[in-house]
């Protein structure tokens, strides 16, 4: 499967963006996204804007989920509550990977519980061939979000994202959440001109909606290909990897200057669940960071990418109900495994499940930044490691 690039767009990000103006250059996540090991280890949580918030929960009564995502006001006040909360060191941006899929005019909601749905699947070449180019003026409501958000989180930076375009076909093709997507990979291998059809409006699309997030202020994009473990490595780079890299094409190598005049360029993550045999492919669509679930301890996911390559992750989200010593022993074997990797962005392997305790969430990340705050008065990283043992084995709550 071999899809082109685009088009050819501008490369360098505005004047007033946060990366450009200095204002999220440095902060702990940009740097450490970037490959810098520094004394703080960031910290922000997949889902950590959402129904394990009352605020969140408060706010969202009588207002559908897309109408949520849509209404800037709403999704730039949802994205701030959990940074407020918790002191995490990133925003990441309220919508939902359909989002660009409703922006075209496709017949898709978000049902409780469940997840999205579309009541007409796209299953023939005919339906694919249907399928409405996203005015990119449509997207005015999400840079309108974003540029409130980043005007509100000054410092912070925020993390924009996208659904990767077999994630989205997935739930294109089935109509909804499945178990196994087997209906999209039996297009796959059955009509590969219509899958590569598909993949092409799914990869255009969210390419647009990364975009659009990238120009408006946000200082990191990540893509989620939360199905992609579904599939075989050999499918996954022949079928699914042309796509992901052309989405990423439209983010890839946006340009600032950073404030040591050096010219760097946005840092991207790429993300999915049980893809630890697929890390390295997603790696090269043109990943610089590795989110990695709970599935693999992250210094076996580090070798296997050949210890190079700054890696997010990768708390079990089964852990955030378990009893305090359970989960603080769980976080500081993540982030000693963290270090066989050349820098670390805390996370979990998944997103934060909806019943989770918010008062857990804060104490994870105060206890994370007091464990770094502990390295950087001792002055070394491998002290920090020393730390990171004693108060495991001090600790009394
Ligand atoms: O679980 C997955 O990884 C599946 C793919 C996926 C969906 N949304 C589909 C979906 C992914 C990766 C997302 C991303 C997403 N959704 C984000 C960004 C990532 C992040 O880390 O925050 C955000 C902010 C959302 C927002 C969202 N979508 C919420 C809060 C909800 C719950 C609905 C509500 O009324 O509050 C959704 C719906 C949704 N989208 C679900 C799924 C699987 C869950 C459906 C449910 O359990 O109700």
């Amino acid at each position: 499967m071999s899809l082109p690039t685009i088009e050819a767009d501008v490369q360098v990000l505005p004047a007033d963006h946060p990366l450009q103006s200095g204002r999220t250059s440095a902060s702990p996540l940009v740097t450490t996204y970037q490959g810098t090991r520094g004394a703080v280890t960031p910290i922000w949580m997949m889902r950590q804007a959402g129904r394990s918030l009352p605020e969140y929960r408060a706010l969202r009564v009588g207002t559908d989920m897309l109408d949520a995502c849509l209404d800037p006001a709403m999704a730039s006040e949802i994205t701030l509550q959990p940074v407020r909360r918790h002191g995490v060191d990133a925003g990441i941006f309220f919508s939902d990977i359909v989002v660009p899929i409703k922006l075209a005019g496709v017949d898709v909601s978000i049902v409780a519980g469940k997840g999205p749905v579309l009541p007409h699947p796209v299953r023939t070449a005919a339906d694919v061939a249907a399928l409405p180019d996203l005015d990119e003026a449509a997207l005015a409501p999400i840079s309108e979000a974003v540029a409130l958000t980043v005007a509100a989180l000054g410092d912070t930076p925020l993390i924009g994202f996208a659904g990767a375009p077999f994630t989205l076909a997935a739930y294109l093709v089935e109509g909804g959440p499945s178990k196994d997507h087997i209906a999209a990979r039996t297009m796959m291998h059955s009509d590969p001109e219509t899958w590569q059809g598909l993949m092409r409006w799914t990869a255009t699309i969210t390419g647009a909606f990364l975009r659009a997030q990238l120009m408006a202020g946000a200082s990191a994009a990540q893509l989620f290909d939360s199905w992609a473990g579904a599939l075989s490595l050999a499918d996954y780079t022949a079928k699914v990897a042309p796509a992901s890299a052309l989405a990423l094409s439209r983010v890839h190598g946006l340009q600032y200057t950073a404030p040591d005049a050096a010219t760097r360029t946005v840092p991207i993550v790429h993300f999915g669940v049980g893809t630890g045999e697929l890390l390295g492919a997603m790696h090269d669509v043109g990943a610089d960071v590795m989110g990695v679930d709970y599935r693999i301890p992250l210094d076996e996911a580090s070798r296997r990418l050949g210890g190079t390559v700054p890696l997010q992750g990768n708390i079990d989200p089964a852990f955030l109900a378990a009893p305090w010593p359970v989960l603080e022993a769980h976080v500081l074997d993540v982030l000693d495994r963290g270090r066989a990797a050349p820098s670390h962005v805390l996370n979990l392997g998944h997103g934060v499940p909806p019943d989770t305790d918010p008062v857990v969430i804060t104490r994870v990340v105060s206890f994370v930044h007091d464990v770094a705050g502990d390295a950087a008065a001792r002055g070394s990283d491998a002290d920090a490691g020393t730390s990171a043992t004693t108060s495991a084995e001090t600790s009394t709550s």
